[in-house]
């Protein structure tokens, strides 16, 4: 599958980061199974643990609207690294995602594609409290 579109989201996701104390941009996008895009940015606050991450932002917005089944997020930022999300949102995405492709960008354009389960293997599920 072409990422291009939900490539292009997060990346416009990215403008709107509030981010006025690490300076660090991130903005995610993540694609349900039906085809639409719910995006997201990381929300810093002045009582720093409260800071929010991109791919929660989305993954958040996503499902208080009601959607339940993911294909992919993509996660962009400025640095030439490939970012890859926190342990927080893996467990977060993990949860609510499951094993969905997740598109790591590079500040230059380039992208590595992976796996939720080789980024959280043998996570705490929903099935753990039954
Ligand atoms: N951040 C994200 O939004 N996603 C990641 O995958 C890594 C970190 C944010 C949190 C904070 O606002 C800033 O990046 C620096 O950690």
């Amino acid at each position: 599958m072409d990422y291009k579109e939900l490539i292009q989201a997060a990346r416009k996701a990215k403008t709107h980061s509030h981010s006025p104390y690490s300076k660090f941009r991130v903005g995610a996008a993540v694609m349900t199974k039906s085809g639409k895009i719910y995006t997201g940015c990381n929300i810093e606050n002045s009582s720093y643990s409260l800071t929010v991450c991109a791919e929660r932002t989305a993954l958040f917005k996503a499902v208080s609207e009601g959607e339940k089944k993911f294909l992919a997020m993509v996660i962009s930022t400025d640095v030439n690294d490939f970012i890859s999300p926190c342990g927080a949102c893996r467990q977060v995405i993990s949860d609510l995602a499951g094993d969905i492709n997740v598109i790591l960008t590079n500040g230059v354009g380039k992208t590595k594609i992976m796996k939720m389960k080789d980024l959280l293997p043998h996570p705490f599920t929903p099935k753990n409290l039954k």
